[in-house]
């Protein structure tokens, strides 16, 4: 049965920074996001989805100054928070992003992992809604999310930790779920929206056409990223950025 990550925040830190996953999450996942999110010095991010702080936290390192993180995970925020320590620059907060007010105006938003946790096209508005108001004209939203041009069933991502439950010839708004190998293991429940449809509601939103970015492992690994060939040539998740068109 699919959890909650409230129930398993403990788990996942775990299996994401010293367990099966840590690999994937550092050199293909965190190289490819921090690639596409480029410099922040001087800019304010909202971390949307943040869990533990990891992206909040990193972009902190890298010169952003200020920075607020935000989960629906209490357990997350918790932990994140304690994370920060006593920086100035850092908050971390309890919210649902598809009910998330105006809490100021950043330069940028990373939403990693977060989108696909809506599960109808009308609460992927609301959320992009909700993320736009808290954008300045121009700034810029980097997503991480489930890749609908994902083949199922090949069954290429268990030797990097996680497996997909196939689905065949998957609609907007259809059940998925993810198994990572943690210990204890633990299924996490998402939604499929085709890449089109994810434009379609950016641009509703005020967003510019999405780009999109594969993930990629960092050639500077030993055998140029070669052990992780067979998830980035068939990988379930994908990036996209975009910016607020300036008249919205
Ligand atoms: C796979 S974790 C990713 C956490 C973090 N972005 C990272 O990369 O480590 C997904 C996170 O999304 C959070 N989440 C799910 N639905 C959410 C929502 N509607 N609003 C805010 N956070 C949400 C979960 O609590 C969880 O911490």
């Amino acid at each position: 049965m699919a959890q909650d990550f409230a129930e398993v925040a403990d788990v996942y830190r775990t299996f994401s920074t010293k367990g099966l996953a840590a690999g994937y999450r550092d050199e293909v996942e965190s190289f490819t996001a921090l690639g596409v999110i480029g410099p922040v010095d001087g800019q304010s991010v909202l971390d949307l989805a943040c869990g533990f702080g990891k992206y909040g936290l990193a972009l902190a390192q890298r010169g952003a100054t200020r920075v607020f993180g935000v989960d629906i995970s209490p357990e997350m925020i918790s932990q994140a928070t304690a994370a920060a320590g006593d920086d100035p620059r850092i908050t971390f907060a309890q919210y649902d992003v598809a009910e998330m007010p105006k809490l100021g105006t950043f330069d940028l938003a990373v939403a990693i992992y977060l989108l696909q946790y809506a599960k109808t096209v009308d609460e992927l508005t609301t959320m992009c809604r909700n993320i736009a108001a808290n954008l300045r004209p121009g700034g810029r939203l980097v997503a991480l999310t489930v890749d609908s041009r994902f083949r199922h069933g090949e069954k290429n991502t268990e030797k990097y930790g996680f497996s997909v439950r196939p689905v065949t010839d998957p609609r907007d708004e259809d059940p998925l779920s993810f198994t990572m190998f943690s210990d204890p293991p633990v299924t996490v429940g998402c939604t499929y929206f085709e890449r089109d449809t994810y434009d379609r509601v950016a641009r509703l939103c005020g967003f510019r056409p999405l780009r999109w970015h594969s993930l990629l492992a960092d050639p500077a690994l030993e055998g140029g990223g070669e052990h992780y060939r067979a998830l980035v040539d068939n990988c379930p998740f994908v990036l996209f950025s975009t910016e607020l068109a300036p008249s919205s």
